[in-house]
């Protein structure tokens, strides 16, 4: 069940007004659901539980969908380890004291100090996406006397139906390692030094509302697990990359517990530790970001609602064309009359548009409006374009709510630009 819906005329999320949020840390404001979070990361634990021993799985959160730290806390405290796609992501994790061997490290260019601090920190594994890289790895490796646990991210040429901006495991897509090019190079990597090559992972895109092209990817990576290991290679652990796609305007998702049948028929016949990386199917439905109507501008053929939050709060609909649900946090009369809005931000580019043609009811400047479904790919994309600081970040739980990230002010973003001498 949804954690924001309406009580008593309000729009709550848990049992808080978001009116009440919104008064005490102004907007634009993101507000998350701590029981949300926590019921989607324990969809998957259950769901995996199902099918196998709790020691053989780790679902490694995508820090990029939301890396706050009260947020990684709370799911490390659940068992949630993390995937991490940057030095600075993996920082957060170790600070929010997900357990080392716990953390994956993805990505398709990882710096030298990057692979560096991986492999002194002793990770579960690097996913590697390229044989250059791989070359550093070893070398990196090899130099702190360490042996990293390496998985070849494998490109598997599945057409994941999404967003084509967010999809990964097409041949013409950047990442990965073509899966037919992959058994000559785990063969490679057998003999270099300070790595043990004994994992496979794959992630094929994000935002799938269907089953069938994972079903796709996970048959071919089991197959190529096959043929490693009739090649003489110990391979331990399958990463099958990101989780479930979420409905934004009412869809249905796919069923969790038929994703875990997939892997219970597809993988764990291979016998092998798996690692989810889900991101989306746990930060998404568990925030909104609030916004304050600013102006009603109206012309002949249009109504904008000029709000304060902006593409730089949330770059969703100006980046991908994404739909997010926009609704008022009064709720509208049952016989309300609903208007076309335009709902746009502050700043100066046509795309800072949240939605055109969003039925809301009479609204007027000063109403509260709620982004819908904007945990995810929300805080963590937000920029400072225009100048705009970030916006604060408020976790609820049941009554309570605290701030996570304060406001950011004005000044430390202008602060941190430098006059050099010659110029001043
Ligand atoms: N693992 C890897 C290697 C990934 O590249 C991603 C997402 C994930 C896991 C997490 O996938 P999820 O469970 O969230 O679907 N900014 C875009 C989404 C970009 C996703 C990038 N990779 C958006 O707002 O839709």
């Amino acid at each position: 069940m949804s954690t924001v819906s309406y009580k008593n005329g309000l729009l709550h999320m848990e049992n808080v007004p978001l009116q009440k949020i919104a008064q005490k840390h102004g907007t634009p404001v993101y507000c998350y659901s701590t029981q949300r979070l926590a019921e989607n990361f324990q969809a998957y634990q259950s769901a995996l539980r199902a099918i196998m021993p709790e020691d053989k799985f780790t679902i490694c959160y995508a820090c990029k969908a939301n890396g706050n730290q009260a947020i990684l806390h709370l799911l490390g405290k659940l068992g949630a380890g993390a995937d991490v796609v940057s030095g600075g992501e993996m920082y957060r994790a170790f600070k929010a004291g997900i357990p080392h061997d716990k953390i994956v490290f993805s990505g398709v260019g990882k710096t030298p100090e990057e692979i560096a601090g991986a492999v002194r920190n002793d990770i579960l594994q690097i996913n590697v996406e390229s044989e250059p890289e791989l070359v550093a790895i070893s070398g990196l490796a090899a130099k702190e006397s360490a042996k990293t646990h390496v998985a070849f991210r494998v490109n598997p040429d599945v057409d994941a139906n999404t967003h084509e901006k967010i999809t990964t495991g097409k041949s013409e897509n950047k990442f990965g390692i073509d899966i037919k090019s992959a058994p000559a190079l785990y063969r490679k990597a057998k003999d270099m030094a300070g790595i043990a090559p004994t994992g496979v992972a794959v992630h094929i895109g994000s935002q799938l509302m269907d089953l069938a092209p994972f079903a796709e990817a996970f048959k071919r990576v089991a197959t190529l697990v096959e043929e490693l290991r009739r090649q003489g290679n110990i391979i331990t652990t399958v990463d099958l990359g990101g989780g479930l796609g979420i409905p934004y305007k009412g869809e249905t998702p796919p069923d969790i517990a038929k994703y875990a049948a997939l892997i219970r028929d597809i993988i764990l016949p291979l016998n092998v530790g798996v690692i989810l990386e889900p991101g989306r199917s746990i930060a998404g439905d568990a925030g909104v970001l609030l916004t304050r109507v600013r102006y009603l501008k109206e012309s002949e053929d249009r109504r904008f609602l000029i709000v304060d939050a902006g593409m730089n709060d949330l770059m969703r609909p100006a980046l991908y064309g994404a739909h997010h649900e926009i609704l008022s946090c009064n709720e509208p009369a049952q016989n309300a009359v609903m208007t076309a809005y335009d709902v746009v931000g502050p700043v100066c580019e046509t795309s800072d548009t949240f939605r055109a043609g969003a039925e809301l009811p009479r609204t007027d400047p000063d109403a509260l409006l709620a982004i819908m479904t904007a945990g995810a790919y929300g805080a963590s994309m937000a920029s400072n374009y225009n100048t705009r600081p970030l916006p604060a970040e408020i976790l609820v739980s049941d009554e309570q709510f605290d701030v996570i990230r304060p406001p950011q002010k004005i000044e430390d973003i202008v602060a941190a630009d430098v006059i050099p001498e010659w110029l001043a």
